[in-house]
């Protein structure tokens, strides 16, 4: 029922842990589940130069967090807003019908971390 790269990035999760003095944070939880996530990001020129995510919750949770962490990568700031929850699902090769709520924590955060970066720059 899950695609081989949602399983990958459960067992392998990329970026995992805390930045030290991020640029911008982001913390979202989810109301289907109480899962909570956190994305932390340094932002370089207007880019994503590095960016790692903390979840607690399911392993879909966790899979579309490193997935989201690795499509920001390297993306500026206007491109990474353009991450949806469709796009880190489809890069997952999709998640079971009843999984996908939890693809919506990690782009929320993701654009709450830029939020954050950009109302701390003012
Ligand atoms: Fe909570 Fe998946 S069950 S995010």
């Amino acid at each position: 029922m899950y695609s081989e790269k949602v399983l990958d990035h459960f067992k392998n999760p990329r970026n995992v842990g805390e930045l030290e003095n991020p640029d911008g944070e982001g913390s979202v939880g989810n109301p289907v589940c109480g899962d909570v996530m956190t994305i932390y990001i340094k932002v370089n020129d207007d880019r994503i130069e590095d960016i790692k995510f903390k979840t607690f919750g399911c392993g879909a949770a966790i899979a579309t967090s490193s997935m989201t962490t690795e499509l920001a990568k390297g993306k500026t700031l206007d491109e990474a807003l353009e991450i949806s929850k469709a796009n880190v699902a489809d890069a997952l090769d999709g998640l079971p019908p009843i999984k996908m709520h939890c693809s919506n924590l990690a782009a929320d955060a993701l654009h709450e971390a830029i939020k954050n970066y950009k109302e701390k720059k003012g």
